[in-house]
């Protein structure tokens, strides 16, 4: 990315400011933190023992001798000497009181089929027994890196915390995603054992996706990493439903192995509190994903906290979150957060709006939810698809999430009336993969909501917008996002890449030479303004990732599964609006010469897709006699995002084929004449996101 091109102070927020709103008593009344100390207990000056309060939601082995070990920045130790168990944490030492309580309630995504109810007990008799089988018939141990590749089944939590309970370190990979980036996701975590299953259902559909290991596994091996087993659950166990054939002496049925485990029990592995507890990948601004690495200790006092202040989740509480276990919401949210607080956690299987959009609505009534967090995105399509559905179904709410995208103003209302019934809070979460838990919200009895505003930064969170020079900007200005201070939810470093991680998330701004923790302020990749009360806007990425219905693709991760047709010479992605989704990838590709156009643009879609997965399916393909260039040869990204987007691509003088700008705008924009009006108000996010595009 290129230096200091940003003026981000000089680019006005997105939305109006608006009025603030205040949970109603009922809801105040019942929360799990009302108490206006815990603002005082939380201040800077009492950083970072006031983390205390989180850690002593867990069960500990051994209590921590020192909170934090910061004496090498930015690698810190939290709970130093602590051990404990992330699995025992969230099934064992609820039994006392729990035992025959609903820990998970899976609901598949045909109608006719019933629902799972698994109780406290019954999910712990499943993750001993499959433990048993990860130690015994894989004989893995603690340290050793395993990949998931399981779609939103009951069996994907069973499987994180029988891991969890051996310290097995998981990597889960989002089920939607192809076998190649699965493979990569092995090669990279080093993982001999890829744990997946046979089919699941998708908008009425029963996919295969069994054929997707059997791809994973050849795509590792090409790369040197052999995969010794690879277990599959059944989607109806006894049955073989995918016509994947299965390979002798690696690939075995998960209910045939378990038959030989029944009652075996395999006791928790106490680990230490910086033992990494799960990598989960994510985009980059390079074509590498990273692994972000999560500890055991910091990461569960993390989400054990957060769970329990802002998602004010009551052991009597039916919590659904409707985000895919795949990414780190679902890790989060759905099984380490929740289950640490002895929640009921509703599992989905399928689309949110099949067979039609009143089926979320329908689960909330059957299963009595009380408490619902989705994304924007989800919201959108619903409100598109069925604006009067909810209001046709016996729920209520009394606490709703939003995560992974700026919410508009517009939308964040719809959701408050027609969702909440007027009556429900309204929890906007900011965070990343890499934070392991929510950074900027509000804590729901005590800080009052603001459409459009995330909200204070979370409870010891610290922070501040910077110009690029690394000063912090008048409050309302935007700027870079970072946090001043450590907390112990953030990923420890990128799975074999420490280097990497120190350059990505401090570079910025750190002061390198210092060892104190002051001088490495955490950069979060987006651009943010705070306001005078403190509220937090996010105004969307400042680097080169896309941020696509909530999930983020790099940039270059798409361009060089397009560079992989034959026919491209070069590709350049670059985010474009879109109603739904906030963001959809475009591609600009130039052709090698004597390559004929024609399918070239469905050839790189469907490259794309199976490289990658469905989310990443570039909207539109501009095929372009040749790419605006610096005069040292690099794309401008930057220009192509604002013909895009309809906007001034500013001054291309500088360009070494200035004469290719306007065909291209003539090309797209002819073509695009529906999507002409992005609203005004995106239309300031999307000048600082393409202002800031990369170039090269
Ligand atoms: O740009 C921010 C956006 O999503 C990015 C993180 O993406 P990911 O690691 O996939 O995690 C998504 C779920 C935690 C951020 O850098 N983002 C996330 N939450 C919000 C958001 N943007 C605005 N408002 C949010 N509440």
């Amino acid at each position: 990315m290129a230096k200091d091109k940003v003026k981000e102070s000089e680019i006005a927020v997105h939305w109006q400011e608006e009025g603030i709103i205040h949970p109603k008593k009922e809801f105040v009344d019942q929360a799990n933190m009302a108490d206006p100390n815990v603002l005082d207990r939380f201040k800077a000056e009492n950083w970072p023992d006031c983390y205390e309060e989180y850690a002593e939601l867990l069960d500990w082995d051994k209590r921590w001798s020192k909170t934090v070990d910061t004496s090498n920045p930015p690698f810190y130790n939290w709970w130093v000497g602590g051990k404990l168990n992330a699995s025992y944490n969230c099934v064992d030492r609820h039994l006392k009181e729990h035992r025959n309580k609903a820990a998970l309630i899976w609901v598949p995504e045909p109608e006719e089929e019933a629902h799972q109810v698994i109780t406290y007990q019954e999910l712990w008799v499943r993750v001993n027994e499959f433990a048993a089988v990860l130690k015994d018939e894989c004989g893995l141990k603690a340290g050793d890196r395993v990949t998931l590749h399981m779609p939103m089944v009951p069996e994907l939590p069973v499987t994180m915390l029988a891991c969890a309970r051996l310290g097995v370190v998981h990597s889960q990979v989002f089920g939607g995603f192809s076998g190649e980036a699965c493979g990569d996701r092995i090669v990279d975590s080093e993982s001999r054992i890829l744990i997946t299953s046979d089919t699941y259902y998708r908008a009425g559909k029963l996919l295969n996706h069994q054929e997707k290991a059997d791809i994973a596994v050849k795509h590792a091996e090409s790369q040197g990493n052999n995969v010794d087993k690879v277990l599959i659950w059944r989607r109806y166990p006894g049955k073989v439903s995918s016509n994947s054939k299965m390979t002798d002496g690696r690939d075995f049925y998960v209910d045939d192995l378990l038959k030989r485990k029944k009652g075996a029990r395999v006791a928790p592995e106490s680990m230490d509190a910086d033992a990494p507890l799960f990598l989960m990948y994510t985009s980059g601004t390079t074509a590498r994903p990273k692994g972000c690495q999560h500890s055991t200790g910091g990461y569960m006092s993390y989400v054990a906290g957060t769970t329990k202040y802002y998602q004010d989740v009551h052991p009597e509480d039916v919590y659904w979150c409707f985000a895919d276990i795949g990414w780190i919401t679902g890790h989060s949210y759905i099984v380490y957060g929740p289950l640490a607080n002895a929640a009921t956690a509703v599992v989905y299987e399928g689309s949110p709006a099949y067979p039609d959009a009143g089926r979320p609505w329908r689960i909330a009534e059957q299963l009595g939810v009380n408490i619902f967090h989705t994304a924007p995105t989800t919201i959108r399509m619903l409100r598109k698809l069925g604006p009067d559905e909810p209001a046709k179904y016996n729920f209520q709410f009394k606490h709703m999430t939003t995560v992974g995208e700026p919410i508009e103003p517009e939308v964040w209302r719809w959701y408050y009336e027609y969702i909440g019934k007027g009556e429900a809070v309204i929890v906007d979460t900011y965070w990343q993969t890499e934070t392991g838990g929510f950074i900027g919200t509000t804590l729901p009895a005590l800080q009052p909501m603001k459409p459009g505003s995330c909200g204070p930064g979370a409870l010891g969170m610290q922070p501040v917008v910077l110009n690029d020079d690394g000063n912090s900007v008048e409050p309302g200005s935007a700027g870079n996002l970072c946090m001043k201070n450590p907390w112990p939810g953030r990923m420890q470093t990128i799975y074999g890449d420490p280097d990497r991680f120190v350059e990505t998330y401090f570079g910025k701004f750190a002061k390198r030479d210092s060892k104190k923790w002051q001088d490495w302020p955490y950069v979060t990749g987006d651009g943010g303004t705070l306001s005078e009360d403190g509220y937090i806007r996010i105004l969307g990425r400042v680097d080169d990732v896309i941020n696509v219905a909530g999930h983020r693709l790099g940039t270059k991760e798409l361009e060089s599964a397009a560079l992989t047709v034959e026919a491209v010479g070069e590709a350049a992605a670059v985010p474009a609006y879109d109603e739904l989704k906030g963001r959809v990838p475009e591609l600009y590709i130039s052709l090698k010469p004597g390559f004929d156009p024609s399918g070239v643009d469905v050839q790189v879609k469907n490259t794309i897709e199976k490289m990658i997965g469905p989310i990443a399916r570039p909207s539109h393909i501009w095929v372009t006699s040749d790419l605006p260039k610096t005069s040292s040869g690099k794309i401008m990204r930057r220009v192509i995002a604002a013909i895009s987007n309809f906007m001034d691509p500013g001054d291309t003088t500088t360009l070494s084929n200035p004469e290719i700008v306007e065909p291209i705008t003539k090309q797209v924009q002819a073509a695009k004449k529906a999507m002409d009006a992005v609203p005004e108000g995106e239309r300031k996010k999307l000048e600082l996101e393409v202002q800031n595009f990369g170039d090269d």
